[in-house]
């Protein structure tokens, strides 16, 4: 078993859509083991996207992911980072299938509605910086 770490994104939070994140997560077979809402700092998001600092999207990003509260989950499951990737589709929703998240409620590259890990070192780092050690 694997744990990863999914963020649904304000836009998410916005429209209602928590309980349909969790259960398409909850439906694949994936154990919600943590979950908060929180509302994130312009530190900490600047620091969570840093890998993005020189992208001309940067400045918008922090904005948006700062917006309005994020709701953060530790998700458990078997191989939980690829299974849960495919599960939330291409980072741009226009290339994201029919049936994944992005694909079927999110329109904007921006806006795409969830954040996954996109690796198990990335995974532990993510937890760590949403929930703190252990
Ligand atoms: S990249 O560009 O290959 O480094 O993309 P990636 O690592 O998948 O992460 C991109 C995150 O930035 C958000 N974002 C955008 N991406 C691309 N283009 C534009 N214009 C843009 N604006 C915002 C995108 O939603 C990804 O967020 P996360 O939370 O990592 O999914």
């Amino acid at each position: 078993m694997e744990k990863t770490f999914v963020m649904v994104k304000p836009d998410g939070v916005k429209r209602g859509l928590i309980g349909a994140i969790v259960a398409r997560f909850e439906n694949k077979g994936f154990t919600l083991v943590k979950g908060e809402l929180m509302q994130l700092s312009r530190e900490k998001a600047e620091v969570h996207y840093g890998h993005l600092r020189a992208k001309p999207f940067f400045g918008e990003l922090v904005d948006f992911i700062t917006s309005g509260p994020v709701f953060a989950m530790v998700l458990e499951g078997k191989d939980a980072i690829k299974n849960s990737r495919l599960l939330i589709g291409a980072t741009n929703p226009s290339e994201a299938g029919a049936g994944t998240i992005r694909g079927d409620f999110a329109l904007d590259v921006e806006a795409n509605i969830v954040h996954g890990s996109d690796s198990a070192e990335n995974a532990e780092i993510e937890i760590e910086r949403f929930f703190g050690k252990g």
